[in-house]
């Protein structure tokens, strides 16, 4: 059998990669729906061959619809997003606002596919940086446990939507031509520079961002008193988020035993040879699906210390993959 299936936000970085790992994966799409604001209605998509018209997101638009995947952010997935869900969709959310629900399951299917059958009409698509994390520590944790993350992450622009990627694309131009360099998205530059801020400061100096990594991570693992420490920089990457990752485990594992099990992993590709300056990057995200775990050594200052470098592609992956992917485990 095949689905109906409608993207909210199609138009935007996320949405237009959801329409092409749609096409990719060969998921059983009957008919596809593209929807989004009055801004964009009317431009024209291409699927399989096919070329959709974008409509506006609109009472009753989901009514004939199996599967909603939503990137539009998190005012719009607040509001339409029960909507949807009483026209008789199952929601597929990108953003942050049901993710810390307990009626929603927040899915990473290499990690708790189950969770995916609790829902009650809307599951949640983890933030970005966490889908890395925890794809590529899951392993671990299951082998020797994990007492203590420490994160920082180098984050690429389009995790930010299309208007980041206009931005830094528009502030390389202007720095060759030696004109005055203008920022609307970010408060600062981005070109040539690294932003320690992502998403909003809350009260305990921490980022929104920060502190989804610790919760969402706690959720996903279903541990709520694991210790999380996180960092999120913006960096002036267009796409490919990159963390360095220290984790303290429960026992002690050694690097080339974390090598063979994170080999065995699905969704993970190790990149790791050094000698031939082999090491994961951003660039190398762009045209692979798996999350690339490389520099992987000892932590010298603690015997239960391991520091990894971990690279994905933030759109695929870290949004529009790990939606489809839940799609895909839905419908099995
Ligand atoms: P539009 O193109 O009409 O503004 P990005 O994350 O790259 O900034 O993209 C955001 C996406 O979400 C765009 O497709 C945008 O559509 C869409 N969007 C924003 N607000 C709404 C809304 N209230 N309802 C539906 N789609 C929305």
């Amino acid at each position: 059998s095949s689905y109906n299936i409608a993207v909210v936000g199609a138009t935007g970085a996320v949405g237009r990669e959801m329409v092409k790992v749609l096409e990719q994966r060969n998921f059983p799409v009957n008919k596809l729906k593209l929807l989004a604001t009055e801004r964009s209605a009317g431009t024209r998509i291409n699927f399989k061959g096919e070329t959709i018209e974008v409509q506006v997101t609109r009472e009753g638009v989901f009514k004939d619809v199996d599967i909603a995947l939503f990137s539009a952010g998190s005012g719009p997935s607040k509001k339409i997003a029960p909507l949807a869900v009483k026209e008789g969709a199952v929601v597929i959310d990108n953003s942050n606002a049901f993710r810390m629900d307990k009626r929603v399951p927040l899915v990473v299917p290499e990690i708790n596919p189950e969770k995916i059958f609790e829902h009650e009409g809307i599951i949640a698509n983890p933030n970005c940086s966490t889908i890395q994390m925890v794809v590529a520590l899951k392993p671990i944790y299951d082998t020797v446990g994990i007492e203590r993350i420490i994160v920082s992450t180098y984050q690429a622009v389009s995790g930010t939507g299309k208007k980041a990627i206009e931005e830094l694309k528009k502030q390389v131009k202007e720095y060759i031509k030696g004109k005055d360099i203008e920022s609307s998205v970010y408060p600062y530059q981005i070109a040539f520079n690294v932003l320690p801020h992502i998403d909003i400061f809350k009260e305990n100096g921490y980022t929104q961002e920060e502190m989804k990594m610790v919760n969402e991570t706690r959720k996903i693992l279903n541990d709520p008193d694991l210790k999380v420490s996180a960092t999120a920089a913006r960096v002036p990457v267009f796409y490919g988020h990159s963390e360095s990752v220290n984790v303290q485990t429960k026992e002690k594992i050694t690097v080339d035993e974390a090598k063979r099990i994170l080999n065995k992993a699905s969704g993970i590709k190790v990149v790791d040879e050094p000698g031939r300056l082999l090491y994961p990057l951003p660039l190398m995200s762009e045209d692979d699906d798996n999350v690339l775990v490389g520099r992987i050594r000892e932590d010298l200052s603690h015997e239960l210390g391991l520091n990894m470098w971990i690279v994905a592609n933030n759109l695929r992956k870290g949004a529009a993959l790990n939606a489809v992917q839940i799609a895909e485990e839905l419908i099995k």
